[in-house]
């Protein structure tokens, strides 16, 4: 098998005014298309690994050879995260159902894990991801250098914030914050519903 870069789930302007087409574009097209590139050169000489989906193969790296392990890992991670990062997006859907139920049972309420999220994300230093994670049973705030995955560390992603640059740098330049205030406008609750459902299994 060789991993393909799925199209956007929407117009490249779908998430304007808050998340701007040019950085939709390039981010799809042109970041996310190398991770796939790079994972598929990294698997090439490796052909018994290229049936498993990329969660299987982040889920154990050890099992990756040593040669390959960190391509994998950094480009197998980088598919895997940009593939739940755009269905994850869509404007105006409110929070509702379980999450908010399980957002309130863990941080209070809506305005306290909204804070802890964002602190997090801007607490992160270099590039890298801001996760809320289903874990033994709760949820919980992480964050992962480069594109390490949640998957690796046996923790379930249902909802996450990519912290790289090329993901903010066109629109918001540095300012982080006004970044993370557009993502949270861009939140597509329905989908982090469907995978708090998938965790809970
Ligand atoms: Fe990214």
């Amino acid at each position: 098998m060789v991993y393909v870069l799925e199209p956007l789930p929407y117009a490249y302007n779908a998430l304007e005014p808050y998340f701007d087409e040019q950085t939709m574009k390039l981010h799809h097209d042109k970041h996310h298309q190398t991770y796939v590139d790079k994972l598929n050169a990294a698997l090439e000489v490796h052909k018994d690994l290229q049936n498993k989906k990329v969660e299987d193969l982040l889920k154990d790296l050890n099992k990756i050879p040593e040669s390959s392990k960190t391509a994998v890992k950094n480009h197998g991670g980088g598919h895997f995260n940009h593939s739940f990062w755009w269905p994850m997006l869509k404007k105006d859907v409110q929070i509702s159902g379980d999450i908010q139920k399980n957002i309130n049972a863990s941080f209070g309420n809506f305005e306290d894990f909204k804070k802890k999220f964002t602190d997090s994300a801007l607490g992160l230093f270099g590039s890298g991801w801001t996760w809320l994670v289903f874990s033994n049973g709760k949820l919980e705030i992480i964050n992962t250098p480069n594109q390490d995955c949640p998957i690796t560390l046996g923790k379930v992603p249902v909802l996450g914030v990519d912290m790289w640059e090329h993901s903010m740098y066109l629109r918001y330049n540095n300012r982080k914050g006004e970044y993370l205030g557009a993502f949270f406008k861009v939140i597509n609750w329905d989908k982090v519903n469907e995978h708090l459902k998938h965790a809970m299994k």
